[in-house]
């Protein structure tokens, strides 16, 4: 399925000289949503994973479904002071910011097999900081999915040495 004539190219969004990628519009297709996360879920039945892990806030609209498919559990990486136990941080630069990411310190158990799920692959700062936060508790990270890859912003070369699926590319 050729899912970019889903996605919706918004000029200047949030910032001047931005072109925002907005995926509700391919949320909004029930047939083109299933079939990007049918994707992904068909890419993760390949890595036996354990559990999937997904950065806030998107990354729960692509993350949950696929967890959901795989019967295994789903794992939020929040923005700092939104989950209630104790959790790990780690620093992560974005493609307009700077901010903290959290995970629950009991969320992975060690040697757990992990698929990190997002929307979007821009820079690889969040990818890499969720990456951090599964290795830091013992997890495996076995692939990263994403539904965009912006490669000019050259976020893969963050992320070499793992297993990456992207189901578009701008
Ligand atoms: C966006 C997107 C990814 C991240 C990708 O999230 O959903 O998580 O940026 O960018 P990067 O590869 O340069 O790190 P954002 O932080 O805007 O949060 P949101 O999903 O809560 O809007």
């Amino acid at each position: 399925m050729d899912y970019k004539e889903y996605i919706t190219i918004v000029e200047d969004w949030p910032k001047e000289g931005i072109k925002f990628k907005d995926i509700t519009t391919l949320m909004d297709n029930g047939k083109a949503f299933k079939s990007a996360v049918d994707e992904i879920v068909e890419y993760a039945r390949k890595l036996d994973i354990d559990l999937v892990v997904g950065p806030e806030a998107r990354g729960f609209i692509v993350g949950c479904p696929v967890s959901y498919a795989l019967e295994v559990g789903f794992a939020p990486v929040r923005k700092e002071g939104k989950l209630p136990r104790d959790v790990i941080k780690v620093d992560y630069g974005l493609e307009y910011g700077e901010n903290v990411l959290t995970i629950h310190k009991d969320a992975i158990k060690p040697g757990q097999r992990v698929l990190i799920v997002d929307d979007l692959l821009a820079t690889g700062g969040t990818v890499e900081a969720s990456i951090n936060l599964v290795e830091q508790l013992g997890g495996e990270v076995a692939g990263c999915a994403f539904l965009i890859e912006l490669t000019y912003l050259d976020g893969r070369d963050k992320i070499n040495d793992y297993d990456i699926l992207t189901l578009m590319q701008y």
